[in-house]
């Protein structure tokens, strides 16, 4: 093989492995155009949304994260998402945001984001958070007013205020639509359920405590 060509192979092999780590390093694809407002009353199936035509102000705009939710339910926590679903100018962009409400004692239950890292600030009160890697390490802190706490993507995590007062965190995103499975609803809550033999064997429990814990998350759904 000549020099030249060599270098060429080398470069190639270079650019290659550039392009498979910007790949894994973002979340969403790379956008082609300035925006792609999502249409999501176009009958075509894209990854992500189809543009629509003309974008106006409203199509980048969200008020919905300006007030605190109401956290008078079961975990006593409320999210308030502001992704592509409210933003539609968000489409293609690689990014949203979230509103997490807490009522003292509040738990934003154990759950993964399969599609997002996500990084949240602390507005109001105190928080004990944590994060559980594949090795089944819990990475877990309090964090106050303030400050700032990461949550890798896919990994499983879980927000609880521990204080006598309401806490609230804004959560950002390197998704415009992260997804969310809640362990207990995904597993306990899924329609059609998931089969009790299922649970009993990998839990390790009887069907009468399958049955119960199914209970509690069927009105959930
Ligand atoms: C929560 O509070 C609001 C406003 O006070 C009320 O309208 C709603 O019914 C309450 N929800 C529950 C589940 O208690």
């Amino acid at each position: 093989m000549a020099a030249v060509d060599r270098v060429l192979v080398v470069m190639m092999v270079l650019i290659a492995m550039l392009a498979i780590g910007f790949n894994t390093v973002s979340a969403d694809p790379d956008l082609l155009q300035d925006v792609c407002v999502a249409d999501p009353t176009s009958g075509i199936m894209v990854n992500g949304f189809t543009c629509k035509q003309n974008a106006i102000a409203q199509d980048f705009f969200f008020a919905g994260l300006s007030m605190p939710g109401l956290t008078n339910n079961t975990f006593g926590s409320l999210v308030t998402p502001a992704n592509v679903m409210q933003i539609p100018g968000l489409n293609t962009l690689g990014v949203s945001m979230a509103r997490i409400d807490y009522a003292p004692g509040g738990l934003n239950p154990p759950h993964t984001h399969p599609r997002a890292t996500e990084i949240v600030f602390v507005l109001e009160g105190a928080l004990n958070v944590g994060f559980i890697t594949t090795a089944n390490v819990l990475i877990t802190k309090t964090i106050q007013k303030g400050e700032v706490y990461t949550f890798p993507k896919g990994l499983v995590h879980f927000q609880k205020n521990d204080g006598k007062v309401p806490a609230a965190v804004i959560a950002g995103f390197n998704s415009q639509l992260p997804g969310t499975q809640v362990l207990g609803a995904t597993l306990f809550g899924a329609s059609p359920p998931v089969p009790d033999n299922v649970l009993t064997k990998a839990f390790q429990i009887g069907t009468e405590e399958v049955e119960k814990i199914k209970s509690k998350f069927a009105p959930m759904k």
